[in-house]
């Protein structure tokens, strides 16, 4: 279960939300039934591939990890599910990730896989990134893998993609996913269901929590939603920096992917043909009080801040009632949990940060669970429609990163 509060000033509301409210509502309403965007469906259609993808994974019982070789959409939803339920999943396997080509991270990630206990996830929805695409020719060489009919190799691409005719050619087991289905959107579809499943997470109880909060958003019962978009999209010249603290490193990689997909998804030229778009920062805490939180108490008014926090972290651990020679100005949390310091410097931080006038939000996890975490995922992913909608934008595309592509390509041939 998830709760979620705004604390915004008066002068920060809108009296027109309840218009927008309606018109962001219609337009999704709209993109779903004329299939603009696809992720909307993920959380039903992803039902039936779950046990199509257990099924598979069932012949490969000597399989003890999996190797995701992907960059930004085809990788950061994955690992931030992961990352999230890791320590408290029983009997899964591990999952290493290879996004970045950068030598010594991928040298050292050879040295930790044996390949004869690897399923190699090969994922692309293009089909053809740079990045991907050599990682996965050096893995076919350092591990001298045979490409032809070969089980431990898994494509994950758009149906016609190039990575689908070459699957196809090598015989290679393929999943795919649909074309209204883009990259950073992708999380509960094969891209990021495939993996998951794989690995041994229960994928269902994370597409149920989608579907909870996906539901209840086109029942209009999730004001916050609404409220939340049209607040920052109305104030974006005002605040148009928009910083999250998670207090828990188990969404440090969540924060990675709200980032990329708040930055590839708002950062636009609008249908005016006017540059737009909303800056977001992905922080930790208590770690991250210790050095940006100055910039946001004393620096500029541009910000607004979300703060995440795990209600109960089921964990016990506390600091012994022991008192050191002259450190004793700590001892005041002496015999509390780890799990109370941290949420109590959570509410500290923002309290301290609203008095100084900063708008500020705060979603809390009952718990780490698979529901809380696709309940999440779906509410970022409706937040940046509703945003879109009110920048006037094309959410959905993403032409600015193409022409460092072309850039890099001509660098190689000349
Ligand atoms: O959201 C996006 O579309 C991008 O971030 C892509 O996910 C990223 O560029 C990787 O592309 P692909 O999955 O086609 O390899």
């Amino acid at each position: 279960m998830i709760k979620f509060d705004l604390i915004y000033d008066a002068d920060f509301l809108d009296q027109s939300y309840k218009q927008a409210s309606k018109d962001i509502l219609q337009q999704i309403k709209q993109e779903i039934s004329d299939g603009a965007s696809g992720y909307y469906n993920l959380p039903y259609e992803s039902q039936d591939l779950i046990d199509k993808v257990q099924a598979y994974g069932n012949a490969f019982k000597h399989i003890n990890t999996i190797a995701v070789i992907g960059i930004g959409g085809s990788s950061l939803g994955t690992k931030a599910i992961y990352e999230f339920l890791r320590h408290k999943t029983k009997n899964t396997k591990k999952i290493i990730f290879f996004e970045n080509p950068d030598p010594i991270d991928i040298t050292e990630k050879f040295m930790a896989i044996d390949k004869n206990s690897t399923q190699f996830l090969l994922i692309s929805k293009s089909g053809s990134t740079v990045e991907p695409m050599s990682i996965f020719k050096a893995i076919i060489y350092n591990f001298n893998l045979k490409i032809d009919n070969n089980e431990n190799i898994i494509a994950i691409t758009d149906h016609d993609s190039a990575l689908y005719k070459f699957a196809d050619k090598h015989n290679i087991k393929t999943f795919t996913l649909k074309d209204n289905v883009g990259g950073r959107f992708s999380v509960l579809s094969s891209v990021g269901i495939v993996p998951l499943t794989l690995a041994g997470f229960d994928t269902k109880k994370i597409l149920d929590g989608a579907v909870e909060t996906l539901e209840s958003f086109l029942n209009g019962d999730t004001k916050h939603i609404f409220d939340k978009a049209i607040n920052l999209a109305q104030n974006k010249d005002k605040h148009p920096i928009n910083v999250i603290f998670s207090y828990s490193n188990t969404l440090k990689e969540f924060t990675q992917w709200y980032v990329q997909l708040w930055a590839e998804s708002l950062g636009k030229i609008d249908k005016d043909s006017k540059r737009t778009g909303l800056t977001p920062v992905g922080h930790i805490g208590a770690v991250d009080q210790h050095s940006f939180l100055q910039l946001i108490i004393e620096g500029p008014r541009d910000k607004t801040v979300t703060f995440i926090k795990i209600d109960d972290f089921e964990n016990s651990l506390h600091v012994p009632k022991y008192t050191l020679d002259y450190i004793q100005k700590s001892d005041y949390i002496n015999g509390h949990t780890f799990n109370e310091l941290i949420n109590a410097e959570c509410d500290a931080t923002m309290q301290s940060v609203h008095e100084q006038g900063v708008n500020v939000d705060i979603i809390t996890l009952d718990k780490i669970n698979e529901e809380n975490i696709g309940e999440l995922i779906m509410y970022y992913e409706l937040l940046t429609s509703a945003v879109g909608i009110m920048l006037n934008i094309n959410t959905y595309n993403q032409e600015g990163v193409e022409l460092g592509k072309r850039i890099l390509v001509k660098k190689f041939q000349n």
